[in-house]
């Protein structure tokens, strides 16, 4: 296990050991490239990509699906500043305009209680001909556990379901930190938390 105390002050709160390696990742973003080009063999995607949590899959993701790809980035957010937990409904940045009937695929990095793609999900389906979405982890236990904030949705394409520890990096981040580590690792408590 390798482990990095990024806190500054010796208190713990910085990066444990790899969950997903960054070569699993690869993997299975080349899988999920294929599962999503069959799926709309030869249809024009509208892809909204929730920022900015999901730059790096995307980047990854979007080199996987050959054909015509329109990408419309949104702005969200949910765990705001050094939290751990999301506070309340997301906060929506200006919602792209998206082309009628389009087929729109929302991207993000992570679906832990639903609320934000529950949100999109909706906004989406006032202008779209077709919604389905794509994660690259899901908390599918964490969601269950926790039906008191979590919303009824999962996602069409899903890459790895974990467990409920708090995870970082390939752009998922704490406190705007660590989205730079190419593989995902779970965060440390802080000791004097
Ligand atoms: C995270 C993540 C998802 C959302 C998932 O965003 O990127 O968009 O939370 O949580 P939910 O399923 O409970 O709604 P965050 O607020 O950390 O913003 P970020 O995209 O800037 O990292």
């Amino acid at each position: 296990m390798s482990c990095m105390d990024c806190s500054g002050d010796g208190s713990g709160g910085g990066v444990g050991e790899v969950l997903v390696s960054r070569e699993a990742i690869a993997r299975r973003v080349t899988e999920l490239g294929r599962e999503i080009t069959a799926a709309y063999a030869g249809r024009e995607l509208t892809i909204v990509a929730v920022l900015t949590g999901s730059l790096v899959f995307l980047a990854d993701l979007i080199r996987n699906i050959p054909g015509r790809v329109r990408i419309c980035p949104v702005f969200v957010s949910s765990y705001p500043g050094a939290s751990t937990a999301p506070a309340g409904r997301p906060r929506l940045g200006p919602m792209p305009e998206l082309p009628a009937g389009c087929d729109v695929l929302i991207v993000d990095d992570i679906l832990d209680t639903g609320q934000t793609l529950a949100v999109l999900i909706d906004h989406c389906r006032r202008q779209a001909g077709s919604v389905r979405t794509c994660v690259l982890l899901s908390k599918t236990r964490h969601r269950k556990q926790n039906r008191k904030i979590s919303v009824a949705v999962e996602a069409d394409f899903v890459g790895f379901d974990i467990g409920e520890e708090f995870v970082v990096g390939y752009g998922l981040d704490y406190d705007n930190l660590y989205r730079n580590l190419p593989d995902i690792r779970v965060l440390l408590p802080r000791r004097n938390a």
